[in-house]
């Protein structure tokens, strides 16, 4: 049975955080942020607002775009990397919706989390004849932040976004490409007491080299070419980053989203408010073929090639 994307939502908090906020706590400059990693600002969440309230708005957003109700949904799976040990972020929201017939748990991929949720969602929607499912990346990062370390503090922002899946005319859902390698663990990483800690230029070269391999993977996998992709949708780490990928992989500047400017990175959420973006600019039509990859702590890497399945059949 096809299936493919039907419903798409999002939360972002209202706080918006600039640069020039930032600098007058820390000892750095818009300049600085905007020239080495492309961000201009973030959203930040009020202390009353956790990782559980951001998913669950974004999954409430979907819901009503696909036109269903919380009971319709079979499956919840969540990537973070900042909810709570137990119970997972999953359950919290499955409450919070009122989803009470869904199986509901998290994904801890980092960054990559959304990419991974994605393809674990779609394949056990097949090994566990599930007619819908919701898939969310939502992240609470600055409660995992150290605010007075500018290498770090400057690169992350709040933030979810949710999918619902189900059953479509033709597959939504091509081709998967996922990956880790667990001897760069050391690279970037939260011990369960402290913030987030990482080796900037050593992730960076990591995902220079991989964002190229994975997208070029995953074409391939559907049987599709580069020059066919309508749009890329890169995680939003370092516009530098996407800028690289883009060069090495000979895609134009306009068939990439770039989100980063207003929402620096949300790791897992960064994807699906990219899709947002797409689809509030008008890029994202029935039959739209897209690549979505990702990176992160791990290390962690994954795409999708995906076609859009929502609104009207073009003739
Ligand atoms: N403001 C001003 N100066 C800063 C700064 C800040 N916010 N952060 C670091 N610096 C300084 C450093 O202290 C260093 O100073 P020094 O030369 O006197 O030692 C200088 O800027 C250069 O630091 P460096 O770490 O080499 O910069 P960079 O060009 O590698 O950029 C990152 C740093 C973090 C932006 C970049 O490495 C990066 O984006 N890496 C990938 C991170 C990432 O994407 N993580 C998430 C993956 S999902």
């Amino acid at each position: 049975m096809n299936k493919g994307i039907i419903g798409l939502g999002t939360s972002l908090p209202s706080r918006r955080v600039t640069n020039e906020d930032l600098a007058s706590t820390l000892d750095t400059s818009d300049e600085w942020i905007r020239t080495r990693t492309g961000i201009g600002a973030r959203r930040i969440a009020s202390d009353d607002i956790d990782v559980t309230d951001l998913a669950t708005e974004a999954a409430r957003n979907a819901l009503e775009d696909a036109g269903l109700t919380a009971e319709d949904i079979g499956l919840i799976v969540v990537g973070t990397a900042t909810g709570r040990a137990f119970p997972s972020t999953a359950c919290v929201v499955q409450q919070k919706l009122g989803a009470l017939n869904a199986t509901a748990f998290d994904i801890s991929a980092a960054c990559s989390g959304f990419i991974f949720a994605l393809q674990t969602a779609r394949s056990m929607m097949d090994s566990m004849d599930k007619r819908y499912a919701l898939v969310i990346g939502a992240e609470k990062m600055s409660s995992i932040v150290d605010w007075s370390d500018r290498s770090t503090a400057i690169l992350f922002g709040d933030g979810a976004g949710a999918v619902v899946l189900g059953e479509t005319k033709i597959e939504g859902l091509n081709a998967f490409e996922l990956g880790t390698d667990g001897r760069g663990s050391a690279l970037l990483f939260k011990e369960l007491d402290g913030p987030i800690e990482m080796n900037g230029r050593e992730v960076f070269k990591f995902a220079v080299r991989k964002l190229p391999e994975i997208v070029e993977k995953v074409v391939e996998k559907a049987g599709d070419t580069l020059a066919d992709v309508d749009l890329l949708i890169p995680h939003q780490a370092n516009l530098r980053i996407i800028d690289a990928a883009r060069e090495r992989l000979g895609i134009p500047e306009e068939k990439v989203i770039v989100t980063i400017d207003e929402h620096a990175n949300t790791s897992a959420a960064s994807i699906p408010l990219a899709l947002q973006e797409a689809r509030s600019q008008g890029r994202l039509r029935y039959g739209t073929k897209v690549v979505l990859a990702g990176f992160g702590a791990g290390l962690t890497w994954g795409a999708s090639h995906i076609t859009w399945t929502q609104g009207e059949e073009q003739a």
